[in-house]
């Protein structure tokens, strides 16, 4: 079965593509590289010995979205992942968010319509939730107003897929992911931040490596143990797997409804400086960071109630925090191509 992954050269996509390719599905990429870089796609050929079909445009431009259906009317299922999603950029340049992030979803629902394509796995996120009233938050706990246009846009878009799905024969499942880390355990592929990283993980690791002077610590002042704040980190392979068993779900026609939502964390919730004790633990690194003061715009703690992902798909996050971070220092440490001395 042939399946399109939009944003297949990205950090999650790429991750899904060999999760994908290993369970036997034929896959075609369609990416613009405007966040990710055009290797990627040997690289997940390093992996699975697949080499990579794909196509490259942006799914923006109308015309060729609808074009590109048209020509591989074979397509089986869409995970969707292509979107803009630096929550900081996006309070900058809040009309180019829009416009990439929901054009783009319209332009792939128009294409499924019209090429009766059925299946649709929806890359979501916890931001959603905002910070939420009650821990661990489960699907059905409330939405809260967007705290900044790029969760303005995964809202938006859970409800333009709710709505189409009144009025066509598409299916979804929306996965709303908590906080993706760590890479494939070849180091063949990871996370790729371009320019300085928003993310934690990837500052941790380039500070390490010696490409970052130090890690800042955005506050030590929440309402947690250690005053840092809280996330449900999980593993980016146990997060691709779960990709997989969604779009099988749809496949085999076991989706309880139309439009199926599920949280995608561990349900275990990590300080930052509990991040930082398992990264120097992993790696026998001592990290160099200080504490500063809060980032604007982060909430406190969040974590993810799992029991609906658990049960209905069946599937469970692995991974402990350590492996995670191990795994993300490994990939930093291929990237930097071994020429460091670390
Ligand atoms: C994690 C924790 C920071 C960097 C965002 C998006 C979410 C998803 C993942 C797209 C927070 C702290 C971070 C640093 C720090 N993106 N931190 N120093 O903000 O939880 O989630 O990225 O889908 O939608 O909202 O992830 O990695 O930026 O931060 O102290 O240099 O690490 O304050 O507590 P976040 P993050």
């Amino acid at each position: 079965m042939k399946i399109l992954v939009t944003g297949g050269t990205g950090y999650i996509g790429s991750h899904t593509v060999v999760e994908l390719q290993q369970k036997g599905y034929e896959v075609i990429i369609v990416d613009n590289f405007s966040n990710s870089e055009k290797s990627v796609l040997s690289s997940i050929e390093k992996i699975t010995g697949i080499s990579q079909q794909f196509e490259e445009f942006d799914l923006v431009d109308e015309t060729h979205t609808s074009d590109f259906f048209k020509r591989h009317n074979d397509i089986s299922g869409v995970i969707h992942f292509a979107a803009y999603k630096a929550v900081g950029e996006s309070v900058e340049k809040p009309l180019m968010y829009y416009r990439n992030n929901i054009n783009s979803l319209l332009n792939i629902l128009e294409g499924m319509k019209a090429n009766n394509i059925r299946n649709l796995v929806f890359s979501s996120s916890c931001t959603v939730y905002g910070q939420p009233d009650k821990l661990p938050v489960a699907e059905d706990s409330p939405i809260k107003p967007a705290l900044s246009p790029y969760g303005n846009t995964k809202q938006i878009a859970e409800e333009i897929i709710s709505d189409t799905l009144k009025t066509s024969d598409i299916r979804a499942i929306m996965l709303r992911y908590f906080n993706p880390i760590g890479a494939h355990e070849t180091a063949h592929i990871g996370e790729l931040p371009i320019g300085v990283p928003n993310n934690l993980i990837p500052f941790i690791t380039q500070t390490a490596i010696g490409k970052r002077e130090v890690l800042s610590v955005f506050g030590d002042d929440y309402n947690t143990p250690d005053g840092t704040a809280i996330r449900d980190y999980i593993h980016i392979v146990d997060l691709a797997k779960a990709h997989v068993v969604a779009l099988d779900r749809m496949i085999e026609n076991k989706s309880l409804s139309d439009g199926e939502i599920f949280n995608l964390g561990t349900g275990n919730g990590y300080s930052v400086l509990e991040v930082i004790k398992s990264f120097e633990k992993v790696s026998g690194e001592k990290l160099n960071y200080h504490i500063v003061k809060r980032r604007p715009g982060d909430i406190e703690k969040v974590w993810a109630d799992t029991k609906f992902a658990n049960k209905e798909l069946g599937w469970k996050a692995k991974k402990s925090l350590d492996e995670m971070t191990l795994s993300a220092w490994k990939w930093e440490k291929e990237l930097s191509g071994h020429n460091s001395n670390k």
